[in-house]
């Protein structure tokens, strides 16, 4: 996950840049630079590898302005190189980007056409030239990020530095997070951006958070002008982080279980950026595959809670993708049964903690049997980790709150990878069929931040389930095992009794519970299975039923009565579920705070489970 620096300082700025960058080490990267104004004119120093390369670079060509932006790289688009290292210029604009942007290619073939010349394999260059774009045009640097800004589609942070403009630096977020400190005492005219907290906390422990869609102007002179996605001032509240707080910051946000479902944007596309090489379109696993994957007659799944329903997503995908027989259960069982397992045939393990004991257990079962074990889980340093022939990290960062949530859809991204790598390896898909796969995940998490953006409409159902029993969760195909995760996430932080089913099982036994106080959330992308959902859909209006929609497509179907609908951006199907889950964890977090539960820490329940 790339970290940003910017500063506003009174004196040389590169040496506090390379500092905080060092603070922002933990989240990974492999190239890193910054950007100054020296006398009035961008200078940029940048290497690939370690912060010490980067500072190598600077002793030799120190770098003295005042104002500047750092950037630590997680190669996504192009290799860790050092022209694809940020900050990205050219002449009169240089940025620094954590994310995605997924229009690169149209923008950089528009830009080109327009004699615009890229320098690296980035999506984010094409920020750079757009803004250079407008301002060739006759905009004013803010006029011309706010013409611009709008163009980008994706999830992003940026920090924006002009030729000539020694006290400007912008921000903008959206589906990544951004920060901006404000100085005090003897720094008290200097003004920083920073990914997080903790790459301020030197500077500053007085912060504000940017939303989604904001940008913020700092200038030493006017201080820091929040603006909306409209382009309209907005204030943007002043917190203050306790410097123990800020290992585990909960930024803008009551709980960490809001922040970590808002985090989603970001982290998928980092995990994303691990298992895919985006600039060619193709799927790019880090490692070798223990196995044949053209020769394996079967894979093996297990896992516990919200990590098995992961794993029934994923059977959909391995099943579809590389037409490979998936035979999934849940831990606890799969251990005691003891079936019998194919020497050297694959067993795919998927956990959060990467310590969970039932399927731990299940991990060595696997391998007393002869089978190599593929575990994808989100602590590097865990057992399973340790013990599997190949981890497969999810790169979620720490998981504090108790019910998992970007845990959860990391766990989707990399198994959506691994699913489209299978299927290239066994021929179940050509390259035609990766690229367009790729293209569809790679919108993901742009798809995801669009998601966030229902939360108001979310938080007012929200507050009407605080009075329900029961709820039930209905869906198909790969919504069905997102069914049974929204169930699960309810119950778990509001104690609401909930129940996921496949909306095809209605009939045959729960439709007996529908009437006019359960909810019945239906979960229906615009898939192949859509109309079917929606005649179970009809199932439940007969019978007077409350209906809650969640679909992309507009519910125009009569149903004889009303239907509450949650209506997601347009997608593709097939990654639909990592979408969806973020509806389906806001109601769940909405409700429980509506109830006035602990939403991090729900009772009876462990983030580690190790015992059986
Ligand atoms: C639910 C939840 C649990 C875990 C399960 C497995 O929100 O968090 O169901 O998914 O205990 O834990 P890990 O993934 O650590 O193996």
């Amino acid at each position: 996950m790339c970290g940003i620096v910017g500063i506003l300082g009174q004196g040389p700025v590169a040496g506090a840049i390379v500092e905080a960058l060092k603070r922002l080490e933990y989240r990974g990267y492999d190239s890193a630079g910054i950007a100054t104004l020296e006398d009035g004119h961008l200078a940029r120093r940048r290497a690939a590898g370690k912060l010490k390369n980067l500072e190598g670079c600077l002793a030799a060509e120190p770098l003295f302005g005042a104002c500047g932006i750092g950037h630590t790289r997680w190669a996504t688009h192009g290799k860790p190189t050092q022209a694809n290292a940020h900050p990205h210029a050219n002449g009169k604009v240089a940025v620094v980007h954590n994310g995605i942007i997924e229009n690169f290619r149209e923008l950089r073939d528009e830009l080109r056409g327009k004699g615009h010349v890229f320098e690296s394999d980035t999506d984010t260059e094409v920020i750079a030239h757009l803004f250079a774009e407008a301002m060739e045009g006759g905009l004013a640097p803010v006029d011309a990020v706010a013409a611009s800004l709008p163009r980008l589609k994706g999830a992003f942070a940026l920090a924006v530095l002009f030729d000539g403009e020694d006290d400007l630096l912008i921000g903008a977020r959206d589906g990544a997070p951004l920060v901006v400190g404000f100085g005090a005492g003897e720094r008290q005219n200097e003004l920083y951006v920073g990914s997080d907290a903790l790459a301020l906390a030197p500077f500053t422990d007085e912060l504000a958070y940017l939303d989604d869609g904001d940008f913020v102007i700092l200038s030493r002179a006017k201080g820091a002008e929040f603006r909306d996605l409209h382009n309209q001032p907005v204030e943007r509240r002043r917190v203050k982080t306790l410097a123990s707080a800020l290992l585990v910051d909960k930024g803008n946000y009551r709980h960490f279980m809001a922040k970590e479902i808002h985090e989603q944007p970001e982290v998928v596309a980092r995990t994303l950026g691990r298992y895919l090489d985006m600039s060619a379109g193709t799927v790019a696993l880090p490692f070798t595959l223990p196995v044949d994957a053209a020769q394996l007659p079967r894979l093996t799944i297990a896992a516990c809670g919200t990590a098995y329903f992961a794993g029934l997503v994923a059977r959909y995908w391995f099943e579809r993708f590389a037409r490979l027989p998936v035979e999934i259960e849940v831990a606890s069982e799969f251990r005691y049964r003891e079936p019998p397992m194919e020497r050297g045939g694959l067993t795919l393990l998927i956990s959060q903690s990467g310590e969970t004991a039932d399927t731990l257990a299940c991990l060595r079962y696997a391998k007393a049997q002869g089978q190599k074990v593929l575990s994808v889980v989100n602590v590097a340093s865990s057992t399973m980790a340790r013990e599997s022939d190949v981890a497969a990290l999810t790169l979620a960062g720490p998981e504090i709150g108790v019910a998992s949530t970007k845990a959860f859809t990391c766990q989707l991204a990399v198994l959506a990878c691994l699913a489209l790598a299978f299927g290239r390896a066994r021929g179940a898909i050509d390259a035609k069929e990766e690229a367009q796969y790729v293209a569809e995940l790679m919108a993901v998490p742009g798809l995801m931040a669009e998601a966030m953006k229902r939360e108001v409409r979310i938080e007012a159902l929200a507050r009407d389930f605080a009075h329900v029993r029961d709820v039930l969760y209905l869906g198909r195909g790969t919504s069905y095992p997102l069914a049974l995760e929204g169930a699960l996430k309810l119950k778990e932080i509001s104690y609401i009794h909930a129940e996921g089913y496949a909306a095809g099982e209605l009939k045959h036994g729960p439709i007996a519970l529908v009437d006019n106080d359960m909810p019945v959330i239906v979960l229906a992308p615009h898939d192949n299975v859509f109309d079917k959902t929606l005649s179970n859909m009809q199932e439940v209006a007969a019978r007077g039923g409350r209906l809650i929609l969640i679909t992309d497509a507009a519910a125009s179907h009569d149903f004889g009565g009303e239907v509450e609908t949650i209506t997601m951006p347009e997608m593709a199907p097939h990654f639909s579920a990592v979408v969806y889950a973020v509806p389906v964890q806001m109601i769940a977090y909405h409700t429980a705070i509506f109830m006035g539960k602990d939403a991090d820490q729900p009772r009876n329940l462990a983030k580690s489970v190790t015992v059986e």
